[in-house]
């Protein structure tokens, strides 16, 4: 076979698509991120459906300390470290492995996360590097942000929790919760190409409509994906 240097080997499959969920406690992420990835599956995509903290052995255990609030004594640059390191493992073993081989990779949070829930502790700068750092340029295609009043939110978790403990970061107060809200709303306006901010205070079938919409005509599912 004659291939020109540099050139991509003809088996190579052209990268997967990464779309990541973001938005506060309760806002519906991971039942819309299971419904996302279901009618992709029903347009004959091969899909992997993942979360932050977490997604990869190394980083589960990393999530466990965290939302335990096992690392809260050591301050919130120990805490985004620890994030990091988390996401470094997830990027390495789970979602570049798959981008690579042509899948899709829907994740459940990703590094907007930590701009928002470590960014109030931490100076930006430090952020930013520590997330340069783990993502090494592996960067969501698409960022469907659900956005909901910190209120009805906390509500919502609250009643799915029922008699369970609030983890490290959903037991802060309300003031906190509704800051986060306005942080990622900031977040979707400076990128506005990579996010899409959707009302999720509407019924589950409407939000997963506006997702759909939003997936189908940023990402451009090509016809044969479309009619698979
Ligand atoms: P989780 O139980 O996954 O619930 P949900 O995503 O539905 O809120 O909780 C993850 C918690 O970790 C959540 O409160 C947000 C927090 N978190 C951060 O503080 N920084 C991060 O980088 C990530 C990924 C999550």
């Amino acid at each position: 076979m004659n291939v020109s240097p540099g050139a991509a080997p003809a088996f190579a499959s052209p990268r997967g698509r990464f779309v990541t969920f973001e938005g506060g406690e309760g806002a519906g992420k991971s039942s819309q991120v299971t419904r996302l990835a279901e009618r992709l599956r029903g347009r004959g995509l091969d899909v992997v459906v993942t979360r932050e903290p977490g997604g990869s052995p190394g980083a589960e255990c990393v999530r466990h300390v965290l939302l335990e609030g096992a690392a809260e004594a050591f301050g919130p640059l120990a805490e985004a470290c620890l994030f990091a390191a988390a996401r470094a493992d997830h990027v390495d073993r789970t979602i570049r492995p798959a981008l690579d081989a042509g899948r899709w990779v829907i994740s459940d949070r990703f590094y907007d996360s930590t701009r928002v829930y470590q960014g109030g502790g931490v100076a930006p700068e430090m952020v930013r590097l520590l997330e340069q750092v783990a993502v090494d340029g592996t960067r969501p295609d698409l960022t469907i942000l659900l956005d909901v009043p910190a209120e009805i939110g906390l509500a919502r978790a609250g009643a799915r929790r029922g008699e369970g403990v609030a983890d490290r970061f959903e037991k802060e107060d309300l003031a906190t919760h509704e800051r986060r809200r306005l942080a990622f709303l900031k977040l979707a306006h400076e990128e506005p190409e990579r996010f899409v901010v959707v009302d999720a205070t509407d019924d589950p079938g409407t939000v997963a409509e506006a997702i759909w919409f939003a997936v189908e005509t940023r990402l451009g599912l090509a016809p044969a994906e479309r009619s698979a």
